[in-house]
């Protein structure tokens, strides 16, 4: 048991003794290596030769792009590494102590700068301790949230693809007193954005002359190339605005006299106006180019506008007034009969009425058996006549069937006209010469009034069907047109954008 407690006690002496070596020795370390050192000396053992500084980063986040005031917010750790002539020791005068932390306004370190920063401090660098081995190699990794300038062109929005530069270089020393040497950049740590894909950041080392003095002035530049995911863009405004201006197309369908035209075109047009609003809060308010979304939704408002129009016309036309008179000849030529022709549509009453008058209707069959009656009757009596003859005539426009359409009552006016008529007035005619009542003479007159009447009413009614007709035809054609114009610009404005088979494969379908 003594023996045990004599090897523990050994242990603990041997461990406080080591730590209290190490630390003698890196207090002497530090004495030694601070004596006579001078933070603003270049640490160089010839004063005439280039200090190389190897520089690169690793880009841990794209925090932000703000598109609208052009600047980048990235999160990245830089990484510089140099050699310091004055902080070198040897390892076994300093046994235990391989390398040494300074806090970087300590010793010497080079004043490399993001040129494009558009940060509030400029140096968004978070300073961190500066790591220096036995070989007086310096290692020097300042994290920071850097906010750059860059130029984001938002031509093709929501297809773009953007390239973001990160120049960095020193800020007062020349190529020949402080050479830069690149190191790749790192991406092995990003974290992915929601919003845009890496697609890589290649680096380059370039110098610049400027007019002060032939010294080259070395900067490295990271390029961060960014292509923007679009589903979300896709979802939230490219789907529902392709929607909404196939709706302005259902304009056209619908009937003239729903009184709905109007207003689903107007509702349509604001509903765009919101969306445009939405693209407008997010671009930058600039007119170098614009962006593909806008000119997409600026074309169907445009449409969509054109259709309006086209549906005032398509109202003006079915609400005609029959007193404005009989259409233009050429406005009947081109329209009920080229487009009529070219979109193969019949007025809707032609048809129904010729086929009424092939097969009679009961309606017309009894005008025709009263009328039999009537001219059997002439035979006995004039008087007689007559009023058969009014009576059938009664029954033909008081009966309510007869009031209904579809019960063949033009028809029979159609072919009973000149019969009837005619039949009615010869008689008439015939039977004042004889001892016929004034009142007989009054009753024709009245007769002979509503038939003017009904004739006048149909000859209206003629003139209205033909408007409308060339309503529907107009009607038609602008939905073709405007289905074909709609087509054409989506495929045509969306699918310009450059990258926009590779947007829609890896955002729409993986
Ligand atoms: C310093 O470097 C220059 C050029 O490289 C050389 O001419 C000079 O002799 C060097 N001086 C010393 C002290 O080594
Ligand atoms: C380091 O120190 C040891 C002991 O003092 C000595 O033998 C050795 O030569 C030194 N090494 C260098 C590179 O100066
Ligand atoms: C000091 O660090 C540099 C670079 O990291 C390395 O090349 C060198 O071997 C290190 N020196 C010692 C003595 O560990």
């Amino acid at each position: 048991m003594d023996f045990g407690y004599f090897l523990l006690f050994l242990a603990v002496t041997a461990c406080t003794l080591k730590v209290s070596l190490q630390g003698k020795h890196q207090r002497r370390l530090y004495r030694d290596l601070m004596t006579d050192y001078n933070a603003l000396e270049r640490p160089v053992f010839n004063d005439s030769q280039s200090l190389t500084v190897h520089f690169g980063f690793s880009l841990m986040q794209i925090m932000d792009v703000d598109e609208k005031n052009q600047v980048l917010t990235t999160n990245i750790w830089l990484q510089l590494y140099w050699n310091d002539y004055y902080l070198q020791w040897n390892t076994s005068e300093y046994p235990g102590v391989t390398n040494v932390r300074f806090p970087d306004h300590l010793i010497w370190k080079p004043d490399i700068l993001l040129y494009n920063s558009a940060d509030e401090r400029f140096d968004a660098t978070f300073h961190t301790n500066i790591l220096v081995n036995s070989s007086g190699s310096c290692s020097y990794l300042p994290p920071g949230i850097f906010k750059s300038t860059c130029y984001i062109d938002v031509r093709w929005f929501p297809f773009d693809v953007q390239r973001c530069d990160l120049k960095f270089g020193s800020w007062t020393y020349g190529g020949w007193s402080l050479d830069l040497k690149m190191l790749e950049a790192d991406i092995t740590g990003y974290i992915a954005n929601g919003e845009w894909d890496l697609v890589e950041v290649p680096g380059r080392k370039s110098e610049r002359f400027y007019d002060c003095c032939e010294e080259p002035y070395p900067d490295v530049t990271f390029t961060v190339v960014m292509r923007r995911r679009t589903l979300y863009y896709g979802l939230n405004l490219l789907i529902p605005c392709v929607l909404i201006s196939t709706l302005a197309l259902l304009v056209f369908l619908l009937p003239a006299d729903s009184g709905e035209k109007i207003s689903l075109g107007i509702t349509v047009l604001l509903s765009l106006t919101v969306f445009m609003l939405l693209v407008a809060e997010i671009m930058p308010a600039t007119s170098d180019s614009v962006p593909l979304i806008a000119e997409y939704f600026a074309t169907t408002m445009v449409i969509v506008g054109l259709s309006v129009i086209a549906t005032v016309l398509v109202l003006q036309y079915h609400h005609h007034d029959p007193d404005g008179g009989k259409m233009p000849k050429w406005t009947r030529v081109i329209l009920l009969n080229w487009c009529a022709w070219f979109l193969r549509m019949k007025r809707p009453g032609e048809e129904r009425v010729r086929s009424a008058c092939h097969n009679k209707g009961p309606r017309s069959s009894l005008t025709s058996m009263d009328l039999n009656a009537s001219t059997s009757a002439s035979q006995s009596t004039n008087g007689n006549i007559l009023y058969v003859g009014i009576r059938g005539l009664e029954s033909i426009h008081y009966s309510p069937a007869a009031i209904s359409p579809d019960s063949g009552i033009h028809c029979g006016r159609l072919v009973g006209r000149a019969g009837e008529d005619e039949m009615l007035l010869s008689t008439g005619q015939s039977s004042s010469m004889g001892s016929v009542e004034p009142e007989l003479a009054k009753i024709l007159d009245e007769v002979r009034y509503i038939a003017k009447r009904f004739r006048d009413h149909d000859n209206d009614e003629s003139v209205c069907n033909e408007w409308k007709f060339a309503a529907s035809v107009i009607d038609r054609l602008c939905l073709m047109a405007f289905s074909l114009f709609t087509i054409l610009c989506t495929i045509g404005i969306l699918m310009s954008a450059p990258n926009f088979v590779e947007a829609i494969s890896k955002d729409f379908f993986t």
